[in-house]
C-alpha cells in the first residue's frame, strides 16, 4: 500500500466540554496523519449516543461511525480513567460497534487498534488493560505500544492543550505505529503482532 491508502479512525474523549482524552486522541491522530494515514475522528461527546439497546435502531451517528470503522485499517481509542476503568460513555460508544455484527463484518477483524488513556493519578493502565480486553473480544489487534498519560492536570492545561512535550511526542509516536502496523497488515495480510512465522517444520 502507498501512503494515504491506509485509513485510521479515532474514537474517544469524554462528555466534558474540555477533554484531555480527546486532546490526547487528536495528538495520536496527528501522528497517524504524519505517517501517511487518512484519519477521521469521532468524539464521544459529539456522538451524543443513547445507551446501547438491542431493540433500538442505530442512530445516524452510529451508522456513520460504523461505516468509518468498517472502511478503516486501524483505530485509535482514547478514554479517561473513570473509577479504575474506561468511562461509561466510552464503553457505550464501543458497545454500539455491535452494529458491525449485523453487516457481516466480524467487528474489528484485520484492524489494529492503538490505546490511549488519561488519568488524574497514575493508574491509567487499568483503562488500557480494559480496552485491550475489548479489542481482543472484537477480534482486533491491539498495538503493543500503549500510552497511559498520568497526572492529566499537569500534562494538559485548562483548555486541554498538551503542555508536556514528552507526552505529545509519545502520542504522535503511537499514531505513527498504528499507521505503520495497519499498512503492514493491509498489504501483507499479517503484521508484526501475529504468529505467522512458526518454527520450521510445523
Ligand atoms: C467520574 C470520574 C472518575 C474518575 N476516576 C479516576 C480514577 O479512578 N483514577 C484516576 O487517576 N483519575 C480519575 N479521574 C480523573 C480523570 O481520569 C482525568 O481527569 C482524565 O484526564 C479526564 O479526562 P477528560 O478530560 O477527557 O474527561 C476521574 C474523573 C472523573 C470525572
Amino acid at each position: 500500500m502507498t501512503s494515504g491508502d491506509v485509513r485510521v479512525v479515532g474514537l474517544g474523549g469524554s462528555l466534558a466540554a474540555t477533554s484531555a482524552s480527546l486532546a490526547a486522541l487528536d495528538a495520536a491522530l496527528d501522528g497517524a496523519r504524519e505517517a501517511g494515514a487518512a484519519v477521521s475522528r469521532f468524539s464521544v461527546r459529539e456522538l451524543d449516543l443513547p445507551h446501547y439497546r438491542p431493540d433500538l435502531a442505530a442512530p445516524a451517528q452510529v451508522e456513520a461511525l460504523c461505516d468509518a470503522v468498517e472502511a478503516a485499517h486501524g483505530m485509535i481509542w482514547s478514554s479517561p480513567l473513570y473509577h479504575g476503568t474506561v468511562s461509561g460513555s466510552f464503553k457505550n460508544a464501543v458497545d454500539w460497534l455491535q452494529v458491525l455484527a449485523q453487516r457481516g463484518v466480524p467487528y474489528l477483524a484485520d484492524k489494529v487498534v492503538g490505546l490511549v488513556a488519561t488519568s488524574g493519578g497514575v493508574q491509567g493502565l487499568q483503562a488500557i488493560n480494559t480496552m485491550e480486553f475489548i479489542v481482543r473480544s472484537l477480534r482486533g489487534w491491539a498495538v503493543p505500544l500503549v500510552i497511559a498519560v498520568p497526572s492529566a492536570s499537569q500534562a494538559f492545561d485548562a483548555e486541554a492543550n498538551i503542555v508536556d512535550r514528552s507526552v505529545a511526542g509519545q502520542l504522535v509516536g503511537l499514531g505513527a505505529e498504528v499507521a505503520r502496523a495497519a499498512r503492514q497488515l493491509a498489504a501483507q495480510g499479517t503484521c508484526d503482532y501475529s504468529d505467522e512465522d512458526p518454527a520450521p517444520g510445523r
